[in-house]
């Protein structure tokens, strides 16, 4: 089974991606051939600073080292050094209705919010069914925002195998990662860069801390039991408590005694206990920026294998060779 999956460049990574996403990207590259990329093509629809993309890919792709993929179990490549995917996604273009993309929700709720929308922007899903279709890949992990773009994926496949009368294309399935939690925000709501409300994994000591100590809670007393329910501080420590501390946090909500403001010091404890060898790594990382750039160009070639004998047979069904 092929895996593949991406994430765009297009903000600090927070402990949402982290449990949301990267994790199960590790784990599947236990027993899987993984392609995980940058898509620094996808993130030109919303960061127009070409210095701030370029730290963003780079903090990115380190990020993902530091956090345990592996590059001598995964290939791992930024989405830019296979232009291979630009040519795809025209020939894609050429077969996919306009009303496929105009019933996209991600598409619709941006419109909705009053963003003014780009080609790009809409022809956002055709250049991610490029992405998935040039790997062959069989497996997508995405969260439930991107199960649309994966259904839009299968039927341009399917599209372009009806116009051209052979099935050259793999249809992948989205593996949804559904029974992962969604992650709060300092303020209660889902944690997202574009609410402001995150925490991120490889900010500074002193700003996680900050933030930590910034999670809304009630003002329930230090002695009264504590609420569980929407409380953005208690799922936190559901999501980082190792397992011999789940009982302590049980306790302190249920029985009361232990204030908001010790809950945030220990939560802040757990962080480090999971993010300590991963920032460090970071840190290092971040000292050998040329060792990064090396690891995406060896994946790129990797990709190129895969991808140079698709495209090959793709330019003469269309007649392009
Ligand atoms: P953001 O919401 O910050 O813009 P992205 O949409 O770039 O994050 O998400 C990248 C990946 O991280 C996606 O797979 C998404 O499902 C996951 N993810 C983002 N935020 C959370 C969260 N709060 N909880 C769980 N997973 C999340
Ligand atoms: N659209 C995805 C997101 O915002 C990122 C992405 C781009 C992607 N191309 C992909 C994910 C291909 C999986 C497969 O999260």
């Amino acid at each position: 089974m092929r895996v593949l999956s991406g994430v765009q460049p297009s903000g600090t990574l927070h402990i949402g991606n982290y449990f949301g996403a990267i994790r199960q990207f590790v784990k599947l590259q236990q027993d899987h051939e993984c392609f995980y990329f940058l898509a620094d093509l996808h993130a030109l629809t919303t960061v127009n600073d070409g210095g701030q993309l370029r730290a963003l890919i780079r903090d990115l792709a380190t990020a993902f080292l530091a956090l345990g993929l592996d590059p001598q179990r995964s290939t791992l490549y930024r989405q830019s050094d296979i232009p291979e995917v630009l040519e795809l996604s025209w020939m894609l273009s050429t077969v996919t209705s306009m009303g496929l993309l105009q019933r996209c929700h991600s598409y619709k709720d941006k419109v909705a919010q009053g963003m003014v929308p780009n080609h790009g922007l809409f022809a956002y899903p055709v250049l991610m069914a490029a992405d998935i279709l040039i790997v062959q890949s069989d497996l997508v992990p995405v969260g439930k925002d991107q199960k649309q773009h994966l259904e839009v994926t299968r039927d341009i496949a399917s599209s372009f195998h009806a116009t051209y009368g052979i099935e050259v294309f793999t249809l992948p399935d989205p593996l949804i990662m559904e029974n992962v939690a969604v992650v709060p925000g300092v303020d209660g709501r889902k944690m997202s860069k574009s609410y402001g409300n995150t925490i991120d994994i490889f900010g500074p000591e002193n700003q996680v801390r900050k933030r930590m100590m910034s999670i809304v809670t009630d003002s329930t007393p230090v002695e009264s039991p504590k609420p569980t329910a929407d409380n953005a501080l208690y799922d936190l420590l559901q999501v980082f408590a190792p397992e011999n501390d789940r009982e302590w946090v049980r306790r302190a909500f249920a029985e009361g005694g232990v204030g908001y403001g010790e809950m945030k010091k220990r939560l802040f404890g757990y962080f480090l206990e999971t993010f300590n060898d991963a920032r460090r790594r970071y840190a290092e990382l971040k000292q050998d920026p040329g060792e990064v750039e090396r690891i995406l160009l060896a994946g790129a070639e990797r990709t190129r294998e895969v991808v140079t004998p698709l495209m090959e047979q793709l330019r003469r069904v269309t007649g392009l060779k």
